[in-house]
């Protein structure tokens, strides 16, 4: 049976993403800070008090994972918080808070539990299409789009740093998702959203690591 670890697994896409993945005969480890009634219900491992900027949770995680084989890593947990230029002193602590979740957290994830990846595993980054360079025909979001370009750049990285291990890598825009994140609002349910990361997730393979695609199988510009 192979195992997965997802971290926001709480609520949202990494919700979704532990119920569907526990469905298709994985074994879950769904990782939050908090758990919640729906993810309780569903029955899998759940490992509280993991905090993505914090280095202490990371290595108690680690350390209750003793023995743990992973064969897939999703890093899902993720911020958003509204930044505008015009109140760039007053958002400060929230650009900062974005970049230790979304950019830096991801890599000090992978990084806590590279000794638990089985060579072959997976890892997979949430990122979003808010990071993309050329799809920015929007502005603003300035906080929020510069965590993910940052991560999506600290993916390719990964992808040549897990190379030699035969760990690809993917980024993955799981879609406008009706989660908290949004208010509930978007173009899709979490269910939806899960469903098709999961497809690409099957999909992904050393010849594609390093790859940025939505959820709905395009691939996307950088
Ligand atoms: N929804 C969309 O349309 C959309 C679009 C593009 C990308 N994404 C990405 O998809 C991922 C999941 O988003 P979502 O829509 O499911 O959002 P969500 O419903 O707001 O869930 C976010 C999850 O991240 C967790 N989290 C936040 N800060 C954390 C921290 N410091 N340590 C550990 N966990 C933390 C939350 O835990 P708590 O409950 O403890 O806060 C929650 O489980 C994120 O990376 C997001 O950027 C979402």
């Amino acid at each position: 049976m192979k195992t997965a670890l997802i971290t926001g697994a709480n609520r949202g896409i990494g919700l979704e993403l532990a119920r569907q993945l526990t469905d298709r005969g994985y074994n879950v480890i769904a990782a939050c800070r908090k758990s919640s009634p729906e993810l309780n219900a569903l029955g899998i491992r759940v490992e509280e008090a993991v905090d993505v900027t914090n280095a202490a949770s990371l290595r108690d995680l680690a350390d209750r994972l003793s023995g743990v084989r992973l064969d897939l890593l999703v890093n899902n947990a993720g911020v958003l918080r509204r930044s505008a230029f015009d109140r760039l002193e007053e958002d400060l602590d929230d650009y900062r808070l974005q970049f230790e979740v979304n950019s830096l957290g991801p890599l000090r994830v992978t990084r806590a539990l590279l000794n638990h990846l089985n060579d072959g595993a997976r890892v997979i980054i949430i990122t979003s299409r808010m990071g993309s360079m050329d799809d920015n025909t929007s502005g603003g979001h300035y906080g929020y789009r510069m965590s993910k370009v940052a991560v999506n750049m600290a993916g390719i990285s990964l992808a040549h740093e897990l190379k030699d291990r035969n760990i690809p890598v993917g980024l993955l825009h799981p879609g406008y998702v009706r989660t908290e994140m949004t208010g509930n609002e978007g173009f899709v349910d979490a269910s939806e959203a899960a469903a098709g990361l999961i497809e690409r997730i099957d999909e992904l393979g050393m010849d594609t690591t390093g790859s940025f695609r939505h959820a709905n199988g395009e691939n996307l510009p950088w």
